[in-house]
């Protein structure tokens, strides 16, 4: 199969009644699939909740971290004042000066690995620029990420003791908010020193419940994100060359990439009281998810739902989320796709595709292709 043509694993229980019951571990999870019906509970934060703490995430973070993330795990108000503090620091990707320190990076990433007789993308490349990224959102030293990339592709999971690495991120963040008190320079950790919720001054679990989020939420997300990408155009180099330098045909671009990887599959809600979705009844205290990756494949309102058309528009995917909660990061990811994008079709002449091993999101309900274990590429240089 062409990778072109997307499978959607939640077709037909989408069509029968948009309802499918999935089973983590011991849990079983209504995973809520039409794309009106995702909406509809995302918008609805009474009857599906997100104040619960390490259960919005799906498996549940209980085992891997003790704090709250904030603002993810809040409902109305206490979300709103969280997403309020932490606006401009996520708005900053939108100026001008900002891409073009993006743009920077990617070109000397490209460029490096160009020089190599192949690249191992996921590790050797995706990790680096989103690690090396986030230090720009973050107001960071580009040499502070050398330390994240060596957490791995996921900063929970990546390896065989999931704990311990929950651990290593809680420490890091613990230390770097208690020099924060100490000397509170302008970076990400200084600025949240100076933060005020009613009133007063956040507490340090509160920083590093959002800390914990900024460098978990937005990991794997944007790793297997580039990674599709550079996959797809490995084995598509038309398709790039049609899309040139045009800044309007890339930035579409990146939003159908997005729709069809969904790179965050789903996300849970708690049902304070009980409630019905489809035919199922959800017990109180009882979880939900909101399932992104099917919404976004919903005939209903896709034409063509599985085929990638990189010029498709309008596009209202919710690969990013909907409502409230929608993604903090998504103009980070932009950015970042963008560049990658335009970059790759000016700075290489040829991306050959040496061995790829898909990874999949496995339950006994659903199997889902959401990126790569590794993704062999040779990239030549285009003045090479
Ligand atoms: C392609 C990459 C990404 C995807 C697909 C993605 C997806 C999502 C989705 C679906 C949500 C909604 C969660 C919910 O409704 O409960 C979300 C929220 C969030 N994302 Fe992202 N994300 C990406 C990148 C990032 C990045 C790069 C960052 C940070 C640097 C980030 C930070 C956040 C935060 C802080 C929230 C919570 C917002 C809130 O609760 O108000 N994300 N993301």
């Amino acid at each position: 199969m062409h990778d072109d043509m997307i499978p959607d694993p939640f077709a037909d229980a989408r069509r029968r009644d948009g309802v499918l019951v999935t089973h983590f571990g011991n849990e079983a999870i209504p995973m809520i699939l039409s794309h009106r019906a995702v909406r509809a509970a995302a918008g609805n934060w009474q009857v599906f909740s997100s104040d619960a703490p390490f259960r919005v995430p799906i498996p549940s973070e209980e085992q891997v971290r003790s704090i709250r993330q904030l603002p993810i795990e809040a409902d109305p108000p206490l979300h709103s004042r969280f997403r309020a503090l932490l606006n401009p620091i996520f708005r900053r990707p939108l100026q001008a000066d900002y891409a073009a320190r993006i743009d920077a990076l990617v070109a000397g990433m490209i460029e490096a690995a160009a020089a190599r007789p192949s690249v191992e993308i996921v590790r050797d490349f995706a990790l680096p620029l989103q690690s090396r990224a986030l230090t720009l959102l973050l107001g960071m030293p580009e040499a502070a990420a050398e330390e994240w990339i060596g957490w791995g592709t996921h900063v929970f999971h990546d390896g065989a003791d999931g704990t311990a690495k929950g651990a290593v991120l809680d420490t890091y963040i613990r230390h770097r908010v208690a020099a924060a008190h100490r000397y509170a320079g302008e970076d990400f950790f200084g600025a949240m020193t100076r933060m005020q919720v009613d009133g007063r001054a956040l507490t340090d679990d509160e920083m590093v419940g959002i800390a914990n989020l900024v460098f978990a939420g937005g990991r794997d997300t944007v790793i297997n994100a580039i990674s599709r990408i550079i996959g797809h155009f490995a084995a598509d180099r038309a398709a790039l060359v049609a899309l040139g330098s045009d800044s309007k045909r890339i930035a579409f671009a990146v939003e159908e990439f997005i729709r069809v990887i969904s790179p965050l599959t789903h996300i849970g809600r708690v049902c304070p009281a009980e409630t019905t979705v489809g035919p199922v009844t959800v017990a109180a205290d009882a979880r939900v998810s909101l399932c992104w990756a099917a919404a976004n494949h919903d005939e209903q309102v896709f034409d063509d739902p599985a085929t990638l058309r990189l010029d498709r528009s309008p596009n209202p995917h919710v690969g990013f989320g909907s409502g409230i909660h929608n993604c903090l990061g998504s103009a980070q990811a932009r950015v970042i796709l963008r560049s990658l994008i335009r970059q790759l079709g000016a700075r290489t002449r040829a991306m050959t595709l040496l061995a790829a091993e898909k990874q999949f999101e496995t339950t006994p309900q659903y199997r889902r292709w959401v990126g790569y274990e590794s993704l062999h590429i040779r990239i030549e240089g285009a003045s090479a």
